[in-house]
């Protein structure tokens, strides 16, 4: 037990799956895992432990934005030996070539600051994506059948944002969505040398104000999903 997670020695698998969303941890492992056993509910963040294809997998939500994912990645990583990790979520696209339901792959992420950077003073720390991961997801990805981007994104700390010309710049820069999370991620597995990956869905797009309807939430949040557990075992 740590100070968030009340899963016993040994109830969290090496590899975890992190939705930002408690209810897609339980949605996507009752719908993916064999077996999925609750093994952690402390503040309503829940965490499921089953098997996928004969490998043990964890889902464990991790919350909105970086200083939440934080915690939950650092007590993954040093309470319970986490050691490959891989963010599943959402983000809002920032370039017109990517449609919503589109999966982004993220080789690198941009951010103003996360949890860490304190520690970095004046260094441009440059967070980026497992290499073995990001093949295998990309692999994965064409054979799910769905249109991938892979590239750089940007983990921001505000959904309300009062700096669009931010945003312009990401675009500008070729970034491809802006998420919450994945920075901080990045930045915690590089510091345990330990995998990394983050995939997501687009459900909203910047520029053309496109969002992804309700009813299409599932598959492609399924598909996402599937791209995440092959990387991750292959
Ligand atoms: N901004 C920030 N985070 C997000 C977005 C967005 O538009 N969509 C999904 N996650």
């Amino acid at each position: 037990m740590t100070f968030h997670i009340g899963a016993k020695p040994g109830e969290i698998a090496e590899t975890v799956l992190l939705p930002g969303d408690p209810y897609r941890a339980r949605w996507a492992a009752e719908k993916f895992l064999k077996d999925p056993k609750l093994v952690n509910e402390v503040r309503g963040m829940l965490g499921f432990t089953g098997t996928y294809k004969g490998n043990r997998v964890t889902i464990q939500g991790s919350g909105m934005g970086m200083p939440s994912l934080s915690i939950y990645v650092n007590e993954l990583i040093k309470d319970y030996d986490a050691k490959t990790l891989i963010r599943i979520g959402s983000c809002g696209a920032m370039q017109e070539s990517i449609k919503v339901r589109d999966v982004i792959i993220a080789m690198t992420t941009t951010t103003v600051a996360t949890p860490s950077s304190t520690i970095f003073r004046e260094l441009n720390f440059s967070p980026s994506a497992d290499y073995s991961l990001l093949r295998a997801a990309a692999d994965a990805a064409s054979k799910v059948g769905v249109g991938v981007h892979v590239g750089g994104i940007y983990s921001s700390d505000t959904f309300y944002d009062e700096r669009p010309d931010l945003n312009k710049e990401m675009t500008r820069h070729g970034i491809l969505g802006v998420e919450m999370e994945a920075a901080e991620l990045y930045t915690l597995a590089a510091r345990y040398g330990v995998r990394a990956l983050a995939v997501m869905t687009v459900s909203d797009h910047l520029i053309t104000g496109d969002a992804l309807p309700a009813d299409q939430r599932e598959t492609s949040f399924g598909d996402m999903i599937e791209i995440a557990l092959e990387a991750a075992f292959s």
